[in-house]
């Protein structure tokens, strides 16, 4: 996904505003995933999410989403975000992994997804690293969920 940084996307210090980057990290992995899917998805949790370099007003922004790796609904996409200045230099500014669920659009209830066939070692990589991150996060999720209910 392609983005420019307009006057509008900026805060006051003439870089891109940490909301609408996040909006677009989102956006950019939800079609990643709803492709996966091929249907309704929703997004169940972002990782924490590291600026580290600033993006400027006027640069064009790549977003370049994957899936990583596929539960039974669930899937973790991540994206890396990179700036260009125009015609010059690409920078990598930040990267982020989101994890989407697949819904059944009638129920809204969690539905399985296609398994991941992951073809490359680096695909393979992936996935195990993903299935890694996956097993803590459902941890997380669980100790937050135990807070909430006490
Ligand atoms: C995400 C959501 C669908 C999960 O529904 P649920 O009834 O709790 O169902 P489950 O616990 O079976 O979760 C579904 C899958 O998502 C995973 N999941 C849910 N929340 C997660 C989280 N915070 N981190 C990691 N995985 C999560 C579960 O592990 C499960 O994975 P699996 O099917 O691959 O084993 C539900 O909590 C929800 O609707 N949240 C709000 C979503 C939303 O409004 N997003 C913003 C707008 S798109």
């Amino acid at each position: 996904m392609t983005q420019l940084v307009m006057p509008q996307d900026a805060n006051n210090w003439g870089t891109a505003f940490g909301g609408k980057v996040l909006a677009w990290i989102d956006i950019a992995a939800a079609i990643a995933a709803g492709r996966h899917a091929d249907g309704m998805v929703v997004t169940a949790a972002m990782d924490d999410v590291h600026f580290i370099r600033p993006i400027l007003r006027g640069d064009v922004v790549i977003l370049k989403a994957r899936v990583n790796y596929v539960g039974r609904s669930s899937m973790e996409v991540g994206v890396r975000v990179e700036g260009e200045v125009w015609g010059g230099e690409r920078y990598h500014a930040l990267s982020a992994y989101v994890t989407f669920a697949a819904l059944d659009p009638d129920k809204r209830v969690p539905r399985q997804v296609a398994a991941l066939d992951p073809q490359t070692d680096e695909e393979r990589r992936r996935a195990a690293q993903g299935e890694a991150r996956m097993l803590k996060r459902r941890e997380l999720r669980a100790t937050r969920l135990a807070r909430l209910n006490t």
